[in-house]
């Protein structure tokens, strides 16, 4: 079965309303601006790159029936779109790249008519969802350099097809070793709160016939001190310049175990999570939800008492200097990240 996370029919985004799995495999159609917002809002679609797409979608869906005559009065009514979406999920780099990838196509065709720009618009956000799919190819062919025959890799949240638009991140170092033949492991930390591990990521990876063994979060260290993990392999949602890189609450405490375990710890993304205007990862703003999630979500009765203080940030930074390497669709990069990194993005430019 094709898993198709999402696309654009009749006017509307198609998408797999990834709340429902694995019990049901739900594809919705979303054909307004609050929709969209409710989908990222309600983590209907979530996962960076799969944001960033989704995001510049709901742009066109936010401008499509604007009534606008003249560039200045149109791009006011983009801006207010773009800032309603803004204000839906603040830590994956990919969605605010997504929106800043449609405004600039509309200020370079501002002399355009307006009927005109909105076609350009549309297509700009079909080219965003195509790039997206050519990355994570990239990503996965260089990634299954670092996979080796009988390896066990251990990965957390979705980053793989779920997450983007075809492939995954560190799921697509996975799928390209299956391709290529390699034999090999997965453990999947569940991911608390929102389990996107034990939800999504067995969902995907035994569709796709990848030998997954699905463990709480807190017993990676078990099976590390066993020996049992050769690698782990996530994906990210910012990536600061230094390197420093939020992703998924729980990915800090990997790679802290990978230290103490000496386990090469990798992070797999495309330059559209890198956000070369921050310094580091201490810029990078973290996404706190609503207690819900910890206290009952998911479970079919309260799990702690309604009075209980919960903290909910759900995701986490993880230092520079804990990361072996990051798997990019421009290939693999290690230390120092802050000069590697910048090549990376003067490579970028340069096309
Ligand atoms: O809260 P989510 O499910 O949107 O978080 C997703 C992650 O943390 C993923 O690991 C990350 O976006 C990388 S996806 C290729």
């Amino acid at each position: 079965m094709d898993i198709r996370t999402l696309g654009w029919l009749n006017n509307r985004i198609k998408i797999i309303d990834q709340t429902q799995l694995p019990v049901k495999c739900k594809y919705i159609s979303i054909s307004n601006l609050k929709g969209v917002w409710q989908a990222i809002k309600t983590m209907q679609v979530r996962g960076a790159p799969a944001l960033g797409a989704a995001a510049a979608f709901g742009v066109y869906l936010g401008v499509r029936k604007s009534r606008a005559k003249k560039f200045a009065h149109f791009i006011r009514e983009l801006d207010t779109v773009i800032k309603y979406l803004n204000s839906s999920r603040p830590t994956a780099r990919n969605l605010f790249w997504g929106l800043e990838k449609m405004r600039e196509l509309a200020l370079k065709n501002k002399h355009k008519k307006i009927p005109e720009i909105k076609k350009l618009l549309l297509k700009q956000a079909f080219s965003i969802l195509e790039d997206d799919r050519a990355r994570c190819r990239k990503i996965g062919y260089h990634g299954n350099k670092l996979i080796k025959n009988n390896d066990t890799v251990l990965t957390i949240c979705n980053a793989g097809i779920l997450a983007t638009i075809d492939y995954g991140t560190a799921l697509g170092a996975l799928y390209s070793a299956k391709q290529a033949g390699k034999k090999f492991k997965v453990y999947a930390c569940e991911t608390r709160p929102m389990l996107q591990g034990a939800r999504l990521t067995t969902w995907e990876l035994n569709k796709k016939g990848i030998d997954v063994t699905l463990i709480c979060d807190s017993m990676a260290a078990v099976l590390m001190k066993k020996g049992k993990i050769d690698k782990v392999i996530t994906g990210a949602d910012r990536i600061a310049l230094n390197g420093d890189t939020a992703n998924k609450i729980g990915t800090y405490s990997l790679a802290v175990l990978c230290r103490y375990h000496k386990i090469p710890f990798y992070v797999a993304a495309p330059i559209s999570t890198f956000d070369f205007k921050l310094k580091s990862g201490r810029q990078i703003p973290i996404e706190h939800r609503k207690r819900e999630e910890v206290t009952e979500l998911f479970f079919k009765r309260p799990i702690s008492g309604k009075a209980i203080k919960v903290f909910n940030p759900v995701f986490d930074v993880t230092p520079h200097y804990l990361i072996t390497a990051f798997i990019t669709d421009k290939g693999t990069i290690k230390p120092p990240y802050r000069k590697n990194i910048k090549k990376l993005m003067a490579k970028e430019k340069s096309g």
